[in-house]
């Protein structure tokens, strides 16, 4: 081979690389215009994916450093006024949270939070059968417990604790579930 003829021939190598990328980049054919279409996906995906960690995370740090208002001690209603088997509506631990006392068939105070657990709707005891009840999605509650005894609800009603202080509820802190 002379020595133009190696020149000759380098500079077509070199043409023919180019012609790949730049086939590459800016396909003719169907199948090429796919391989854009995947690539462009693909890069989709891991922003997307990355995207959704750095929220993930976020929320995260967010939910640990949340302040969880469990209220200050408040008186509720004189003792005498709930009977038993009857229900006081209160709110707790602020004028925007629903709450219920009520006076249990053996004569236990309990106090809940009024706010079903699936998806918020307002509970009512129901005494003859003992439970707290959302009509929403037919929820049901243990009235002594809190826990949940039928229906979609997978956690229990936050509880309130009350004591009785001369002669009145008070009603102290929502307890850690
Ligand atoms: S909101 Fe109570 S069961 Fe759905």
């Amino acid at each position: 081979m002379t020595r133009s003829d190696s020149r000759l021939w380098k500079r077509d190598a070199v043409s023919d690389d180019r012609k790949q990328t730049w086939r590459s980049d800016f396909p003719v054919t169907s199948r090429g215009e796919d391989d854009v279409t995947r690539r462009e996906f693909v890069r989709y995906l891991v922003l997307a994916s990355g995207a959704f960690a750095a929220g993930s995370v976020g929320v995260a740090a967010w939910t640990s450093v949340r302040h969880i208002d469990r209220g200050e001690p408040m008186p509720i209603v004189a003792a005498d006024k709930v009977v038993v088997g009857e229900a006081h509506l209160f709110t707790f631990p602020t004028d925007d949270d629903p709450a219920i006392l009520l006076r249990l068939p053996d004569d236990e105070l309990r106090a809940y939070s009024q706010k079903c657990t699936h998806l918020g709707c307002v509970v009512y005891y129901a005494p003859d059968d003992d439970e707290l009840v959302c009509p929403c999605h037919e929820g049901f509650f243990d009235a002594s417990t809190g826990d949940v005894t039928a229906g979609p609800p997978e956690r229990p009603l936050p509880r309130i604790s009350v004591e009785v202080r001369d002669g009145t509820v008070w009603a102290l802190e929502v307890e850690e579930s």
